[in-house]
């Protein structure tokens, strides 16, 4: 808990989240996957645009922040929290029409499982966009907040090999659009951007 608690007010709403969503454009009826959802910052957003959100958090807590959070929502009926990883999301084989991950891919266990699992759970014309921020660039906004405490300096975002992400997603049979270095929201990032045919 205490580990998240410094990026609380990023993870309640962020622009990241926000440009990460637009730029999917999920539909009304169809079903989103926002994998490691934290508190909640892209599935409160895709919700209203009239999708299902498939919440996928293995943290206890953040799934607690996002029940409390998904129960005053007026989009509540559309949202599910699930108590999962990147991983073993939990969710059936072929049921996600577009996912995302925002700042988790540092996290996962194994690259290699958690594109193993996109496999298994993208269905036919599905969207994926995986993100994580660069802090360590000088350029990021929230750079200097990192830079100046050590131990939050150790927590790499982007430690992630675009190039080995891209490069599984296509064995895996996806299109990728972008697999590299980029800036989303005028953020620097890791961003992978693909498509299932
Ligand atoms: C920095 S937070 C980002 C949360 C949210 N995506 C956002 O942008 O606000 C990282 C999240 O990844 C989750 N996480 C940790 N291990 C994970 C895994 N193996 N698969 C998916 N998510 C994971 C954490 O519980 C945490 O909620």
């Amino acid at each position: 808990m205490l580990r998240y608690a410094r990026f609380a007010r990023e993870m309640w709403h962020s622009e990241v989240n926000e440009a990460v969503v637009n730029r999917l454009a999920p539909r009304p009826g169809e079903t989103v996957m926002d994998i490691g959802a934290g508190a909640g910052a892209g599935s409160m957003v895709a919700a209203k645009t009239g999708c299902n959100v498939v919440a996928v958090e293995p943290t206890p807590y953040m799934r607690k922040v996002l029940e409390a959070r998904r129960a005053t929502s007026s989009a509540r009926k559309r949202i599910t929290v699930v108590d999962g990883t990147a991983e073993a999301t939990g969710v059936d084989a072929g049921s996600i029409d577009v996912a995302w991950a925002v700042n988790t891919m540092h996290h996962w266990g194994s690259i290699e499982a958690g594109i193993a699992e996109l496999d298994r759970v993208l269905g036919p014309n599905s969207r994926l966009l995986l993100v994580d921020e660069d802090f360590d660039d000088p350029t990021h906004p929230e750079y200097d907040k990192f830079k100046s405490k050590k131990e939050e300096h150790s927590h790499h975002f982007a430690s992630v090999d675009p190039g080995a992400v891209r490069a599984q997603l296509i064995e895996a049979g996806l299109d990728v659009a972008f697999g590299g270095y980029d800036r989303i929201a005028q953020r620097p990032a890791i961003i992978i951007e693909a498509t299932r045919p």
